[in-house]
């Protein structure tokens, strides 16, 4: 059986800039991963140490794997200067996925703000590919400014040109600049009018922890049950496997019981948000 502390390595094919702090990382695994949209990865940097991250390309892609990742502390920085023909270690998939079976009939809602952007993007891909399994999916995103936006042309293009009937996208920034002609408010202010049967449909919601709050409370304002809001959920890991305890959330281990969970299972836990 393979040793699941043992990374497998994966050449990294092309760097792309997202935004000033975020950039995808497109890797090339020497053996063949498989997983689900939502599942996470540890990915080593060599010398330095691991971090979780979930891929961002759909999870049908084969041969390369795509990572959005934020530059905010010692493993991301490292990572930001890595280049083309680097290489760097991927244990895993580890963890839950979305339950795109579950949701088949179902119109689906997806909120998500700065780098939470990618797993909603491999979520948001997969779900296209099987676009007749569902009736509409409506894709909201909000940055803190337009240069800040991840995936701009895809959100604004590309996916709503994928099947104009049944995809809708929205995208708004707290603050706008001159050339800026959209929405500017927090995310929570496109989630307006949004033409779902609410008592029906899944909301998903990814984004820094005080978008996930408020989000979520939108989400419950309108009407959604709580076990049909899915979060992706970020806790401190160290194992990733359900050994450590690092990412305890009440009695779940993030790592395993998530990082998809729904808010019916988590919304009384202290430091939900935290
Ligand atoms: C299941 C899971 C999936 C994840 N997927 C992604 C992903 O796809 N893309 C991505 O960019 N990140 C993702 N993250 C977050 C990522 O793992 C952390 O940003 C990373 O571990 C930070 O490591 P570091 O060594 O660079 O920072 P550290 O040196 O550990 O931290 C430096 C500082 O940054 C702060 N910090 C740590 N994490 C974050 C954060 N997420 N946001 C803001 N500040 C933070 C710390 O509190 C600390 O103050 C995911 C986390 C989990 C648990
Ligand atoms: S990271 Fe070790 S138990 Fe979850």
């Amino acid at each position: 059986m393979k040793n699941v502390y043992t990374p497998i390595e994966a050449k990294i094919l092309e760097v792309i800039d997202e935004t000033p702090t975020i950039k995808t990382f497109v890797v090339e695994p020497r053996e063949e991963i498989k997983f689900k949209a939502g599942q996470f990865m540890e990915m080593t940097v060599p010398g330095l140490g691991e971090a979780p991250f979930t891929p961002s390309s759909s999870p049908s892609q084969k041969g390369k794997i795509d990572f959005t990742v934020m530059k905010v502390g010692r493993v991301t920085e490292a990572l930001h200067e890595m280049t083309e023909g680097q290489t760097v270690g991927l244990r895993g998939p580890f963890g839950t996925e979305y339950p795109l079976d579950k949701w088949k009939g179902k119109e689906i809602l997806i909120v998500g703000g700065g780098v939470g952007g990618a797993p909603l993007r491999a979520l948001f891909l997969a779900l296209t590919e099987r676009i007749n399994d569902f009736k509409k999916i409506l894709y909201c995103y909000g940055a803190r400014t337009p240069a800040d936006i991840v995936y701009k042309d895809q959100i604004q293009k590309e996916w709503p040109a994928i099947d104009p009937r049944q995809i809708e996208t929205r995208l708004t920034v707290d603050e706008g600049d001159a050339r800026w002609k959209g929405n500017v408010g927090v995310v929570t202010t496109v989630v307006e009018n949004i033409g779902l049967d609410v008592k029906t449909s899944i909301g998903v919601v990814c984004g820094p922890p005080i978008m996930m709050k408020f989000a979520t409370f939108k989400l419950v304002d309108l009407g959604f049950p709580d076990e049909a809001i899915y979060l992706s959920m970020e806790k401190n890991m160290s194992c990733g496997i359900g050994k450590c305890g690092h990412c305890m959330l009440g009695q779940y281990m993030v790592c395993k019981d998530g990082p998809v969970l729904t808010y019916d299972l988590i919304k009384d836990k202290p430091a939900l948000w935290d």
